[in-house]
């Protein structure tokens, strides 16, 4: 389980990760902050271009930042994401695409995504209840 000291603090962090977020073309700002095994927190946040396809989502950014440095085992995600300009005022929920890279690095039913909502309220989901019987690597072990 998570406790609600570090559920704040994952919220807190992925609302000002949003701060970065290059959203010009949905006006919708994303952040992201994701709790590894070693405890430290990698945040993330949406990055849009002007060629549309090669946007990504703020929880993905995360993921590959994380990856990149070497850590591939984490915990707990918080995503937070509201038109830009405004503080969190509906939950977001991680798309289909950002759950199913976060299940290739997690165990779906011991990983927690905290979705942010307005004035510090928040939904706690597994990633399995968010993308039950999921397809992972352990499909392609032989
Ligand atoms: N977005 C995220 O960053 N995460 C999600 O899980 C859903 C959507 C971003 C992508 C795009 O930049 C903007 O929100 C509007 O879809």
């Amino acid at each position: 389980m998570i406790d609600d000291k570090m559920i704040g603090s994952l919220i807190e962090s992925a609302d000002k990760a949003r701060e970065n977020s290059y959203a010009p073309y949905s006006g919708y700002a994303v952040g992201a902050a994701l709790l590894c095994d070693d405890d430290s927190v990698i945040t993330g946040c949406n990055m849009e271009n002007a060629a549309f396809g090669p946007g990504i989502c703020a929880e993905r950014c995360a993921v590959y930042k994380a990856v990149s440095e070497g850590k591939r085992h984490f915990k707990a995600i918080a995503v937070a994401g509201s038109p830009v300009g405004e503080p969190i005022s509906q939950y977001a929920s991680p798309c289909g695409v950002c759950r199913q890279v976060l299940r290739e690095f997690t165990d779906p039913v011991n990983f927690y995504v905290i979705i942010a909502g307005p004035e510090g309220t928040y939904k706690l989901k597994t990633l399995e209840e968010l993308l039950p019987e999921s397809f992972g690597p352990e499909n392609l072990e032989s």
